[in-house]
């Protein structure tokens, strides 16, 4: 990571992240550790020559598997110490708005003393936009546990399985293949509640005819991956399989026009002019993606109240979906890599066919 570059991008002489009342993600982004700690009440300080980190006694040993400078306090009086000397010198300091609680802005005030603070959460996000190398490896093999288990999901489907229980299952899949954790809470819904699109999951069971809509995600070393699938449990009657064959059709037509220099917002336009043209008119009620990264939410993807010019190393998710309330809904979603000349589709379980268990 040039440090450097990055500072002079953002016109500051510094950057301070704080891992403090709230959790702030651009810590691991610019500490890159990546491999265990919690960090908690942890500076990241992004100078020219390098990250700094200063962090607990507790954090030592994970805190040294990285390549920063690692300064340790036993009290938070040594914390504040070190953050001072840290910053000494340093006219402009960058801090992040978006993350930072009001509380810790003005204790870090009041140890830095007189200094210009300016919000450079905007920058960092636009940072953070691109993935490199490293931040790629792991999605993709964030992606490639989702995929491996939406394949052997339909396995473990038997009448009565409860919803929770199901979702169990399929956290143990994930975690037997290498997650860390899930990337978010599972939704894992049966029959109506498919048609609810931020359902999690509860006690209703399974039965013949049902839609199994399995959104989850695994993270992988802090990086994340999200992905649906929608199966039916028995026989799909024919309106099942219509709402199926229109979102994969929209799905297809989304994930073709991702690459570089292409307007995510151009993209949620054609998909759901796509939906609109079919009886299913207004029933895609989200837009269709997301950036993907350490957060899963990472930023605007595929928006059509927002413009955002795709660039190479962008990950977002295509992820149409029609909801039916009182009777279903179907999603399908992969994580997509952008391209100069196209993309990558990084989650590879089978969708060309409604699978019927
Ligand atoms: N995986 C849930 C969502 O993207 O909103
Ligand atoms: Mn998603």
């Amino acid at each position: 990571m040039d440090t450097k570059k990055l500072l002079e991008d953002a016109e500051v002489d510094a950057i301070v992240i704080y891992n403090g009342n709230n959790e702030d993600l651009n810590f691991y982004y610019f500490t890159r550790l990546l491999d265990g700690g919690i960090f908690e009440g942890s500076y990241a300080v992004v100078t020219e020559e390098g990250v700094k980190v200063i962090t607990s006694i507790l954090e030592e040993q994970s805190a040294k598997k990285g390549n920063n400078e690692v300064y340790i306090f036993n009290t938070s009086s040594e914390r504040d110490e070190l953050l001072k000397k840290s910053l000494k010198g340093m006219n402009t300091i960058g801090v992040n708005y978006d993350v930072l609680s009001l509380s810790d802005f003005n204790k870090i005030k009041k140890v830095v003393g007189e200094a210009n603070f300016k919000d450079v959460s905007g920058k960092i996000q636009e940072w953070r936009m691109i993935k490199d190398e490293q931040e790629i490896s792991m999605i993709k093999e964030a992606a490639k546990i989702a995929s491996e288990v939406a394949e052997v999901m339909p396995d473990f489907m038997k009448e009565g399985i409860r919803e929770y229980e199901l979702a169990a299952r399929l956290g143990y899949e994930m975690f037997k293949r290498g997650a860390e954790d899930f990337a978010f809470t599972t939704i894992m819904a049966f029959g109506e509640n498919s048609a609810e699109p931020h359902y999690l999951s509860g006690a209703r069971k399974l039965k013949k005819g049902d839609f199994v809509l399995m959104d989850f995600g695994a993270r992988y070393h802090r990086y994340n991956s999200d992905m649906t699938r929608t199966f039916v449990f028995g026989k799909a009657s024919e309106e099942q399989k219509e709402i199926y064959y229109t979102v994969l059709e929209a799905q297809k037509l989304g994930i073709s026009m991702i690459k570089s220099g292409v307007n995510g917002k151009d993209v949620d336009i054609k998909v759901k002019e796509l939906i609109d043209s079919t009886k299913y008119r207004g029933r895609m009620i989200h837009s269709t993606g997301h950036g993907l990264g350490l957060a899963v939410h990472d930023h605007v993807g595929l928006s059509s109240q927002r413009d955002l010019i795709l660039k190479r190393g962008m990950v977002v998710t295509v992820e149409p979906g029609i909801y039916v309330p009182g009777f279903g809904g179907v999603r399908i979603e992969d994580d997509v890599l952008v391209k100069d000349d196209g993309h990558e589709v990084l989650t590879f379980a089978p969708k060309d066919e409604l699978i019927e268990v």
